[in-house]
């Protein structure tokens, strides 16, 4: 028997789950609990899941199936997330060894919840999707020694028609900016020299305190605290993604040079039937705001092919957007069907093959747009900060505040320890999703 109250966590899917396992993590630690490396080495098993698309979601029932053997060993398995909140109770019935299952928006609830757990309970549940409270705690354990994500808004109000995350994640509930500011400073104090503020739509940000800042308010305020010389935002919606954001970046360069803003198609009768809520005009005008702002601005994006009805007509629209748009980076998804979405009853389903092919070119394309537009900024000096080591290569791994990764080696031998470190990289090469440099900063 492993000792009671080691846990373990695995954690899917996107940032803001990554962020909430965090604070999960903490919560976990100041009851007591001490988090292991391995499942076997746990008493308490949780994974925290997401089930954005069906690949997502059946990596859970997997890594469960694993230990279906443990079922009355004393091994206690809780899922969280988006799977839990979706599939609830049904979760007990598929995998009898589960205890607790509990959705993002019950996490407040986590120290009760643990209780009926300590006490014997193996029917645990936290699935209330109607709240108006945000998981906003003071015991997160972060990850990363330099850069420090704060949840700013919690849950979705769009519908798009293919999304899950409105069904998973709940209501929109925006934090005070009070509380905000207040976790932004504690942060820096600390040492986190990056802030990543998050959201599921991050620009729909209404203060609901009396201060009423919007989203560009809260960014420009963020960026002035002492000590903080990075901050990222994401995710962003095309629809509120006003000029006012582009203003406070302008004027601020710690706000980074890099905007994610998904669009998904670039067909305007597709994003009708996805209820995106803009249309690919609208889209274009506000990558235009970007393109004439005062600074350059790196914009990447997602798109889903072979969403229903789309036609061959509709991808060459999309396709088209890219060769316009030049993103720099792309993350592209075959349309996969999820429960209780309203594209579930849309005919016309497009065959797998077909999402297939469109994929593959989709990726093709961006992959050529990637290795030219990283290949022009070869000879250039950019900042980076250290985020890690590949001692194979003897290459340090830097981020510059567009997003791109640059790795690179340090002239000076001496240089033992450089992560956490903002130094200057002089760029030599580049490839698709990377470039390659060399450091003469002083260390
Ligand atoms: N199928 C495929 N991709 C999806 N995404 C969201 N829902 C689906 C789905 N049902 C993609 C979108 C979103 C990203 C996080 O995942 O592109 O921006
Ligand atoms: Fe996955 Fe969406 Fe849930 Fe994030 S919010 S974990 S992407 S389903």
């Amino acid at each position: 028997m492993v000792p009671a109250k080691t846990f373990y966590i695995e954690t899917f899917g996107c940032q803001m789950n990554a962020h909430d396992s965090e604070k999960v993590i903490g919560t976990l630690i100041a009851r007591g609990y001490t988090r292991v490396e391995t499942p076997e080495a746990a008493h308490l098993v949780l994974y925290n899941t997401c089930s954005i698309r069906d690949r997502a979601e059946q990596k859970v029932f997997t890594r469960l199936g694993n230990f279906k053997r443990d079922l009355g060993n004393g091994k206690v398995f809780g899922v969280l997330g988006c799977v839990a909140q979706q599939e609830g109770e049904r979760i007990f019935e598929r995998a009898p060894h589960v205890s607790l299952v509990a959705g993002s928006a019950s996490y407040t609830r986590l120290p009760e919840m643990l209780v009926q757990l300590e006490a014997g309970n193996r029917r645990v549940t936290g699935l209330k999707l109607e709240t108006n409270e945000t998981f906003d705690t003071p015991l997160v354990r972060r990850d990363n020694p330099h850069r420090a994500y704060i949840t700013i808004i919690e849950g979705c109000d769009k519908s798009c028609a293919y999304c899950v995350v409105p069904f998973t994640r709940g209501p929109e509930r925006s934090r005070t900016s009070e509380s905000v500011m207040a976790e932004a400073r504690r942060l820096a104090d600390q040492g986190f020299g990056e802030i990543q503020l998050l959201g599921q739509n991050v620009n729909s940000y209404r203060d609901p305190s009396a201060a009423a800042w919007d989203f560009a308010t809260l960014l420009a305020r963020v960026a002035e605290v002492t000590g903080i010389r990075r901050v990222r935002y994401t995710t962003s919606h095309p629809r509120d993604f006003v000029k006012a954001i582009v203003e406070a970046m302008d004027r601020n360069p710690v706000l980074c040079d890099h905007v994610h803003l998904p669009v998904q198609s670039g067909s305007t009768r597709i994003l009708g039937a996805m209820d995106r809520l803009y249309t690919r005009d609208e889209y274009l005008a506000r990558i235009e705001l970007l393109k004439t702002a005062k600074r350059p601005y790196s914009i990447t994006t997602d798109i889903i092919v072979g969403f229903p009805g789309e036609t061959e007509e509709d991808f060459q629209q999309t396709l088209d957007l890219l060769d316009r748009v030049q993103f720099d980076a792309l993350f592209s998804f075959k349309y996969s069907p999820r429960p209780n979405t309203a594209a579930l009853a849309m005919p016309d389903a497009v065959p797998d093959e077909e999402k297939q092919r469109r994929l593959a070119i989709v990726q093709e394309k961006q992959r050529s747009i990637q290795i030219r537009r990283n290949a022009e900024r070869i000879g250039a000096v950019e900042e980076v900060l250290v985020e890690g080591r590949n001692q194979a290569l003897g290459q340090w791994i830097g981020r510059t505040t567009d997003n791109h990764i640059l790795n690179f080696t340090h002239s000076d031998p001496a240089a033992e320890n450089l992560l956490g470190r903002y130094l200057a990289v002089r760029v030599t090469r580049s490839g698709p999703n990377s470039l390659v440099g060399e450091s003469t900063s002083v260390v």
